[in-house]
């Protein structure tokens, strides 16, 4: 766990966790950070603690001793958001004191004594205040649904820092370097990569809600923005406001100019036709990313087809159905509400045809509303003809989607 200082009186403890599965679904390949943030005032604050896993807790306690704060001198915990991986350390702090109050919204309120047994709390709604003294003030602004319906801002007018918890974060391990102004373009992109994982995976189920708590950020003035995962923004907050601001549009079906390929093949049939679909992107100089599945794991293939402004579907029929892979992938993709793509699908089939029928039952289902170029299938291999549908189909994909793209 690292210490940083924000500014006087207000500290940043972060950990790096990797070898999880984020939330028992997501599996990392970089890892995430877990930031928790104290503010010092004559009372202290901690502002979303950290994981309840063995050590953690009792790390946590260390670090606060090697910034000069006793764990007996935490007055409050502020519980932006319940999720056990701000949450998780409560019991265990309960062990070392017992005279502590936490502060959350009615909903938190709810869950915090369910998981914890805790019911020294005091709600908070819009707007209240808690003054900890030598002029550090915080607010409290709920953000229901960023993630969870609990979910809460804090915020500190002395310093003008944000704590957003969820909201503004990203995935990714930290190394060396923390805060926005120190990164090199190399850990720019990386954390925007991460940030576009993440709010795949975790937050576009709710971007109607994200799109609320971005207003909500804009009624603040903002020094620094240090949200509960990722870097912390004090040179430029606003970036990472327009970043998230364009991720709400790419969940409604805006895109970086690039085609992610959602593919399967049984025997090679459609892969031969995803081979001419590939000729003619590389043709036309566009960008693609290609999904095998089921290989590729799912907050791979989520973020991939999210970001992406154009979607192929390489995919044949099985058993009357859609390629299952390929219709599992389009269903947890409906589930995360990524609505609106402008796509493409080709496929091969054998002995009976389906694969379409279950692609409409799983856009209808899921109420996602893509805009499909007409399909094209084929039985066994692909001839002559369909490789020129294939090729006519992939050019409309193109044409379609450049009205889509936002970088
Ligand atoms: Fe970082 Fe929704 O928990």
């Amino acid at each position: 766990m690292k210490k940083l200082k924000i500014a006087d009186g207000v500290y940043m403890l972060t950990m790096n966790v990797e070898d999880i599965l984020f939330e028992g679904i997501w599996k990392l390949e970089n890892g995430v950070t877990l930031n928790s943030y104290i503010v010092q005032g004559e009372k202290t604050a901690i502002i979303d603690g950290v994981i309840g896993w063995n050590g953690v807790p009792e790390t946590l306690y260390k670090n606060f001793k090697e910034i000069g704060i006793d764990p007996q001198d935490v007055d409050y915990l502020i519980v932006n958001h319940m999720e056990p991986d701000h949450s998780g350390w409560i019991s265990n702090f309960r062990k070392i004191k017992d005279d502590f109050t936490v502060i959350c919204t009615d909903k938190a309120a709810k869950m915090v004594t369910s998981f914890y047994g805790e019911d020294k709390i005091r709600i908070v709604k819009e707007g209240d205040t808690l003054d900890l003294g030598k002029g550090k003030v915080l607010s409290f602004h709920p953000v229901p649904n960023v993630h969870w319906p609990d979910t809460m801002y804090t915020y500190e007018s002395n310093t003008k820092t944000l704590f957003s918890c969820d909201m503004f974060g990203a995935f990714g391990m930290m190394g060396d370097h923390s805060f926005d102004d120190e990164m090199t373009p190399a850990e720019i992109d990386f954390f925007e990569n991460e940030g576009i994982r993440y709010y795949s995976n975790v937050m576009a189920t709710f971007t109607s809600s994200v799109k609320k708590a971005i207003e909500k950020a804009k009624t603040l003035e903002i020094n620094t923005i240090a949200p509960g995962h990722g870097p912390v923004y004090r040179k430029n907050p606003q970036k990472i406001i327009d970043d998230y601001s364009r991720y709400t549009q790419y969940a409604e079906g805006a895109g970086k100019n690039e085609v992610t390929i959602l593919w399967g093949s049984m025997y090679g049939m459609t892969a031969k036709a995803l081979d001419c679909a590939e000729k003619v992107l590389q043709r036309e100089g566009i960008k693609y990313n290609k999904l095998h599945m089921p290989l590729v794991s799912e907050s791979e293939m989520v973020a991939t087809v999210f970001k992406a402004a154009g979607i192929i579907i390489a995919a044949p029929t099985y058993e009357y159905k859609l390629f299952p892979p390929v219709a599992a992938a389009l269903n947890e993709i409906g589930r995360k509400r990524i609505n609106s793509k402008t796509a493409f699908r080709f496929g091969s089939y054998g002995w009976s045809g389906g694969a379409e029928k279950e692609l409409k039952e799983i856009l209808e289902r899921n109420r996602m509303n893509w805009d499909f170029i007409e399909s094209v299938e084929f039985e066994g291999a692909p001839k002559e003809e369909d490789l020129v549908k294939v090729e006519a189909g992939v050019l409309e994909l193109i044409k379609k989607m450049r009205e889509k793209v936002v970088e």
